[in-house]
């Protein structure tokens, strides 16, 4: 368990997990493990890192980052309430010294009669024979006496509050350390979610025996809202995603959460460990490697979270920061447009530079991205933060066990008003010298790029997403595009980045073809909630 004082607030991340389930963001096991990675140096409590019944690659990525991290963050997996579900979790988490397994089963009324088909009595006994089965599972390693124990009553906040009640408490009885009340669809409002753990705290008699934790999903863009009314009640632990990644509308972001804590320190009267100037170095990480792009005003994360346009605000804050500003950009880490280096700079001055912007390259990773800022530094008169990072970003990549089956050689385009928009890709397959190349037409350009690539790899993807967005400001800025196909009814995305936006698109399109290439599991995962 981590060293949490009463006023310290679980930061329990579940990115891994519910934020996977978010369709399209399926992440392979090198990129789990990078991201976990990157949440044990944020300082989250708990990482929750998968479901590890759902599928061998899930098991296989909670077992990796138990087995990396376990010694530094707990680690933990989720688990319906059943035995094999159970032993599943703690098969992949067994080798971590901080482990938590987390069962749930559905209480609220419509749950219990459309989906689970039992009744209360059903719910309560089930509840208490699996709770019990994992904590004497969890006890059978000589160290553990006391088990990290997670029970979630599945959409509590539509459950009748005296059925909840029952729950919890047979929960916490049977050996849950934690309970966890989940909004599953959104529906609570901060009133309500308050007075629901005010209702636990009020009614079950052993709820100081446990740590009452919060998972609020935002179909009504209430999440963060409702999260922190939880914390205001007494909810110590906060379920949560880096950039409110999760399932449909997505789950209370992390980075919210925490600078609400810590901006309104004197209204909540508590704290988090994280490392606050890690928060945009993640989020650009996780969206990254996800594909979803964060939107340019969210909330501690997006460019223009610290950008004051109004010529008002600026000279208020020429006077005084604190005029416009509640939270310094430092402190969240927040990369702004700041003109950086000419070629002329040198080796030295770049390195010091990739350094401050908190990435650690290799040398070889380090030469290559040196190479192209020299020649970015040709094409464009002013190179900033911003796009050192686009290029890093788009070597880190390099490292996922993505194996791009087909390489870009070139590509040609041919368009204009009434003109026939054509396209001449040229692209090499791994393992085969002689490269490959196709004509095609389409309605524009990237259409007739999309066809030739489809018609050399033999991968039918279907575009789904599609957005280009300038990295800064500038005429001559690079331009980073993102594509979503899907591909048996699998999404997958790419990004690619380039000052040629025809070029940076075909190779997003690319790196998504290469993708759907290399799953293992060309399905989408079903999973039954329960039997
Ligand atoms: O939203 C939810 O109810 C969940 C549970 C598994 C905790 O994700
Ligand atoms: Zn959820």
């Amino acid at each position: 368990m981590s060293a949490t004082q009463p006023d310290t607030i679980t930061i329990f991340d579940t990115t891994l997990r519910d934020g996977e389930q978010s369709p399209g963001c399926s992440m392979n096991s090198a990129e789990k493990l990078e991201i976990a990675k990157s949440l044990v140096e944020l300082g989250v409590d708990v990482i929750e890192a998968g479901f590890p019944i759902a599928s061998p690659d899930d098991f296989e990525a909670v077992r990796t980052i138990a087995r990396e991290f376990g010694n530094r963050t707990v680690i933990c997996g989720l688990a319906r309430c059943r035995k094999e579900d159970i032993d599943r979790a703690w098969e992949a988490l067994k080798e971590a010294e901080k482990c938590r397994i987390h069962v749930f089963l559905a209480t609220s009324p419509i749950h219990r009669e459309f989906k689970l088909k039992m009744a209360e009595d059903q719910i309560l006994k089930s509840t208490v024979e699996m709770v019990k089965y994992t904590r004497d599972l969890m006890c059978s390693r000589s160290d553990i006496t006391t088990p990290n124990l997670e029970f979630s009553p599945e959409d509590a906040a539509r459950t009748e509050l005296d059925f909840l009640c029952q729950v919890v408490e047979k929960a916490i009885d049977a050996g849950a350390t934690t309970v966890n009340i989940p909004d599953t669809v959104g529906y609570a409002t901060p009133l309500h979610f308050k007075h629901c753990i005010e209702y636990l705290k009020a009614n079950v008699s052993n709820i100081n025996k446990a740590v009452i934790s919060t998972h609020c999903h935002n179909d009504l863009g209430l999440a963060v809202a409702n999260s922190l009314a939880g914390v205001e009640a007494g909810a110590r632990q906060v379920e949560c995603t880096i950039n409110g990644l999760g399932e449909r509308a997505g789950n209370a972001a992390l980075e919210e959460i925490v600078m609400a804590i810590r901006t309104r320190g004197d209204f909540y009267g508590v704290k988090t460990n994280i490392n606050t100037p890690k928060l945009f170095p993640i989020s650009r990480l996780v969206s990254r490697i996800t594909g979803m792009t964060v939107q340019r005003n969210k909330a501690i994360v997006g460019q223009n979270a610290f950008a004051h346009e109004a010529g008002i605000h600026q000279h208020g804050m020429l006077q005084n920061r604190a005029t416009y500003e509640i939270m310094k950009p430092d402190d969240v880490g927040y990369v702004g447009s700041n003109l950086v280096l000419g070629k002329h700079s040198g080796r030295h001055a770049f390195r010091d530079r990739v350094k401050s912007l908190g990435f650690e390259l290799e040398t070889a990773v380090f030469e290559k991205v040196f190479q192209e800022f020299i020649t970015l530094c040709d094409k464009k008169k002013d190179v900033y933060d911003s796009d050192i990072i686009a290029l890093i970003e788009s070597h880190i990549g390099e490292k996922s066990d993505v194996t791009d089956r087909w390489k870009l050689i070139s590509v040609q385009t041919f368009a204009g008003a009434n003109a026939i928009p054509t396209a001449t890709v040229e692209l090499q397959c791994e393992g085969d010298p002689q490269p490959k190349r196709d004509a095609a037409t389409g309605d524009g350009p990237l259409d007739a790029i999309f066809l030739a690539m489809k018609r050399i790899t033999g991968v039918a993807g279907t575009l789904r997403n599609f957005q280009v967005r300038s990295v800064t400001g500038g005429e001559d800025a690079q331009g980073e595009s993102f594509v979503e196909i899907l591909v048996n009814d699998k999404a997958y995305h790419g990004k690619g980045i380039s000052t040629d936006i025809i070029q940076a698109s075909a190779e997003a399109y690319l790196k998504a073809l290469n993708r759907a290439m290399s799953d293992k599991q060309p399905t989408k995962r079903v999973l039954a909630q329960h039997d």
